[in-house]
């Protein structure tokens, strides 16, 4: 947890005065079930213990007035309730807003201005979804200060047609859903079809959830990511044709063995392949954990990156470096990469005395190979969105 008192002085520094509340919202991992919440699929993600804060003070007037403490350059940004247009120079500020014009879209009006500063400790564009963190923590800012009483779902609904209409990325459900619904030592199964979700304890008595970053910016990722989407809408209507289905994740492995052959393209039919495997996968890992084998669960984990380097092509030479020295460490249980891919994170789990070595081995290979230095976090699964005070 942040010095929270040391928050508070930036803030009175900044805006002149006393904030009246905190609030919380998680970053994520995803554990298992990549690339499956747009096919209709299942994801298993969890919230983090690292995450953004946003100190808040109410105005009287309609203007908000937002700063960063990751951004600081960019200083104290301005704008109007009345004008929530998307404006390139304001920058990050564009996700906070986004939010706040889709619930106003929703008829959710904010009826006055804040003075919100916002400090993030998840490192930036590396895949732990620090722009769904910030966009439900203004959606838990506005649900609680408006008293809307919006059900968290629903909130994490209206911040993501922020990502997708305000913003322009066309992501699914799981960032922002696993950052709203988070449970402390919990990941969640989602069925990202029905929206169904159960939680599962997760026992990891000696072992570590490792996250490593590749620190491989992703330039190109968003047009990639889009571009995915659309060859496996591609593959699902050539597949409808000739079987009823809504979406990819309908499909069982043998389901999609039996109609692969109407995929006219071998490329998008690997990415099918991947989206229904995938999916299979995560069903199977979720319950290879009920029945606490944590093997299993690793295998299933590293068998979903090969899926994601061969099938759906969204590695690169810096995650499946980073990967491949895992699964050479003693005590990897699993190790893949995590997110969107292109760059970014890799999660391991790891055996609780063997991370120090798992850190110091990886690190010097790496760099050899790669030209700079990996980053090692040590995570724990926390709740989700939340006001702290
Ligand atoms: C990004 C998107 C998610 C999901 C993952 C891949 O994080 O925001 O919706 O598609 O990529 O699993």
């Amino acid at each position: 947890m942040e010095n929270l008192n040391n928050l508070k002085d930036q803030f009175k520094k900044i805006f002149t005065k006393d904030c009246e509340s905190i609030f919380f919202s998680p970053g994520r991992v995803n554990l298992i079930g990549e690339h499956t919440d747009y096919n209709g699929g299942n994801v298993f993600p969890c919230a983090l213990t690292i995450g953004t804060y946003g100190l808040v003070s109410k105005r009287d007037d309609k203007k908000c007035l937002v700063s960063s403490l990751n951004f600081q350059d960019l200083g104290v940004i301005e704008f109007d309730l009345d004008n929530l247009i998307n404006d390139k120079s304001h920058d990050w500020a564009n996700y906070p807003k986004g939010v706040i014009k889709t619930f106003k879209d929703h008829n959710f009006v904010a009826s006055h201005g804040f003075e919100i500063l916002f400090f993030g400790n998840i490192p930036n564009g590396s895949g732990l979804s620090s722009s769904a963190s910030i966009e439900v923590l203004m959606g838990t800012i506005l649900n609680e200060s408006f008293n809307f009483n919006i059900d968290m779902v629903d909130v994490v609904k209206m911040c993501q047609e922020a990502e997708n209409k305000f913003i322009g990325v066309n992501c699914g459900i799981m960032d922002q859903f696993s950052i709203g619904m988070g449970k402390k030592d919990c990941a969640i199964l989602l069925d990202c079809n029905t929206l169904n979700y159960t939680y599962s304890k997760l026992n990891m008595d000696g072992y570590k959830i490792v996250i490593g970053n590749t620190n491989k910016k992703r330039g190109l990722a968003d047009s990639k990511y889009n571009e995915r989407r659309s060859e496996c809408e591609t593959a699902l209507k050539e597949i409808q044709k000739y079987k009823n289905i809504n979406s990819l994740g309908e499909l069982t492995e043998s389901d999609f063995e039996e109609v692969k052959c109407h995929i006219s393209d071998p490329i998008k039919a690997k990415r099918a392949k991947h989206a229904v495997y995938e999916n299979a996968r995560t069903l199977n890992a979720v319950k290879a954990l009920e029945n606490n084998n944590l093997v299993l669960f690793g295998k299933l984990m590293n068998e979903s990156h090969i899926s994601l380097r061969d099938d759906y092509e969204v590695t690169g030479i810096e995650l499946d470096t980073l990967v491949s020295l895992a699964w050479e460490c003693d005590g990897v249980v699993g190790s893949r990469m995590t997110g969107a891919g292109f760059g970014g994170c890799t999660v391991s789990i790891v055996k609780e005395d063997c991370v120090d070595k798992f850190i110091s081995s990886i690190t010097p290979k790496y760099t050899e190979k790669i030209g700079y230095e990996p980053s090692f976090y040590i995570v724990s699964i926390s709740d989700g969105t939340r006001k702290l005070s």
